[in-house]
């Protein structure tokens, strides 16, 4: 079993819950006073051990750590879960508690998005492959909120999960493109013991459907075990994972890929370091998740 929340030690003597913008540029601004660093954790709330650990990890770098809870309208088209998503807020703030943050920012819709509010922020090419090409618009509506997020915190660090691979290649891009001060900051996904990707919509399942979510985990060990073992065609590597979802009930895939870390482009050859990538919808929930792929370094060389 991963670690519970309950299980993070540190219990954080005062927290703050603020809603304006005025308020955290207030904190900050008395951080930066005392000398502190300032790290922030954009969050959607439902916050599990995943959230915890970019919270622990901006703890151990920061004197002033701040989590922010905003389910942001714009990165769900029509139909998606945004009625739905989980809401927590009482569990959430006892869990940022345990694990010693300073400060959580929960904005409501209208501080974020104003009368008049016309930018959209948009990250052109990779935001429309993979998670873009399923969810028309998301990736903008994800960009948007994150810059503005950086800029009203200011942040020395912003920590995101590896999970969501692409929505972090395409933060990192954002801020070097935009001169974002701010350090970008990437943690590995947390797992459960059986290989479940931690993911807020993960609370959608049933126990008949978790297992069924198994697979996504289970094709992308698969893949890494066939490229690891000297695959050569990643197209027989992409087939593999396929068959293995499309053989699990309830199952149904949105992509499967191998594809260039940085670029996310899909490769017919394999690369020393690779990720695999899948989309999947178990009934109506949809997940995913991704695997960074290395390859063994042949015998004499001394590249890696
Ligand atoms: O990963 C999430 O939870 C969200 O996409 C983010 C980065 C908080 C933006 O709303």
């Amino acid at each position: 079993m991963p670690p519970a929340a309950a299980d993070f030690p540190l219990p954080s003597e005062t927290l703050s819950l603020v809603h304006t913008v005025a308020e955290v540029r207030e904190a900050v601004h008395a951080a930066r006073l005392r000398g502190e660093k300032v790290g922030v954790v954009p969050t959607m709330g439902a916050l599990h051990s995943g959230h915890l650990s970019l919270a622990t990890s901006a703890r151990e770098e920061c004197g002033f750590v701040i989590v922010t809870i905003f389910v942001n309208p714009s990165q769900f088209g029509p139909g998606e879960d945004f009625e739905k998503y989980p809401r927590m807020l009482e569990r959430d703030l006892a869990a940022c508690r345990r694990v010693g943050v300073d400060l959580v920012f929960v904005p409501s819709a209208a501080e974020i998005y104003p009368d008049g509010f016309r930018t959209q922020v948009e990250v052109t090419g990779i935001s429309n492959v993979l998670e873009g090409a399923c969810r028309p618009g998301h990736f903008s509506g994800v960009t948007t909120i994150v810059l503005k997020l950086l800029n009203i915190v200011q942040a020395d660090s912003a920590w995101f999960g590896r999970k969501d691979y692409q929505q972090q290649v395409l933060i990192r891009r954002m801020c070097l493109d935009l001169n974002v001060p701010t350090v970008i900051r990437t943690c590995p996904t947390v797992r459960e013991a059986d290989g479940l990707a931690l993911s807020s919509r993960n609370a959608y399942l049933d126990g008949e459907q978790r297992e069924s979510a198994l697979a996504l985990s289970r094709a992308l060990k698969l893949a890494r075990d066939m490229l690891v073992r000297g695959e050569t065609s990643v197209e027989r590597v992409r087939q593999a994972m396929r068959e293995l979802l499309e053989a699990t009930p309830r199952v149904v895939v949105d992509y499967v890929t191998v594809a260039h870390p940085e670029t996310l482009e899909e490769l017919e050859e394999p690369l020393p370091e690779m990720v695999a990538l899948v989309a999947a919808r178990v009934d109506s929930t949809r997940l995913i998740d991704n695997l960074p792929v290395r390859l063994p370094s042949a015998p004499g060389d001394r590249s890696s």
